[in-house]
């Protein structure tokens, strides 16, 4: 694997740009994901927009994988492959994309819920992106990967769910997959120290049960062994002199007139 890079101002203004390019692409993936769509033509439009914007979909061919897209349903961890499978009423689906613009990779995955989603499920796709704002808490220079690793191991347990070890983050930049690890459980004050210029993916693999995982026989397909829903929530961030960056995902609107 690719060793470990720091980047420049100018080339994490470049990987947000592709940043740019699959925020997009999730925001479609979210208009379109609705009870009777196929995960394929989930793919097929994802596909066209990354290359309709000029970049590569970074998934497509990797290490064989044949799709643009991960479409992983209920107790589908990460790396389903689109099919005809369609939705229907009360699914979660993780959505994952990749994208090269120019030689620079960013990566990101959503979970959405499909229809009418028991209010359980619904927690587990909640608790699962809170798990990444508690990561990216420790994501200033002077933190430890062990720092992220921890806070988000630890608000995916106390809230009873189970933490996929298998499967971790990573550094990113001209490869989809660099140093360093970016595991989901962990020790505080532990791990590689964080500078500015490093750019990684934080995305936590949360599951309702217990955090074992098998792969099916296409492959490719992570499942939870106990066949619980599972959630992913995923975004490529640069650490800074000051806050981390979020290149795969604007700002959130900030609220006007009252609250905190
Ligand atoms: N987003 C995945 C990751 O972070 C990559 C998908 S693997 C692929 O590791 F083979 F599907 F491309
Ligand atoms: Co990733």
């Amino acid at each position: 694997m690719q060793g470990l890079t720091i980047k420049d101002k100018a080339q994490i203004a470049l990987m947000r740009k592709s940043g740019q390019i699959v925020e997009e692409v999730l925001h479609l993936m979210e208009r379109m994901a609705a009870p009777g769509i196929s995960t394929l033509a989930l793919d097929e439009a994802a596909h066209n927009f990354i290359r309709e914007r000029g970049a590569e979909p970074s998934f497509l061919n990797y290490r064989g994988y044949p799709a643009s897209i991960c479409t992983s349903i209920n107790e589908e961890v990460v790396h389903g492959i689109p099919s005809a499978r369609t939705l229907i009423d009360g699914d979660i689906l993780s959505v994952d994309v990749g994208a090269c613009l120019d030689g620079w990779h960013s990566d990101a995955a959503r979970t959405f819920l499909i229809g009418n989603v028991s209010a359980e499920v619904e927690r587990l796709v909640r608790v699962t992106k809170e798990c990444f704002y508690k990561g990216l808490q420790y994501a200033y220079e002077g933190f430890r990967v062990g720092d992220i690793s921890f806070a988000i191991q630890e608000h995916a347990e106390v809230n009873g769910y189970g933490v996929v070890r298998e499967l971790v983050g990573h550094g990113i930049g001209r490869s989809m997959h660099e140093q360093p690890d970016v595991p989901n459980f962990g020790t505080k004050g532990h791990g590689l120290r964080l500078i500015a210029g490093m750019t990684i993916a934080i995305e936590p693999m949360i599951n309702m049960g217990s955090a074992a995982v098998s792969v099916l026989s296409d492959g490719w397909t992570v499942i939870a062994s106990d066949r619980k829903p599972s959630a992913h929530y995923e975004n490529t961030i640069a650490i800074t002199k000051g806050a981390p960056l979020l290149l795969t995902k604007s700002p959130d609107a900030v609220s006007r007139g009252g609250g905190s």
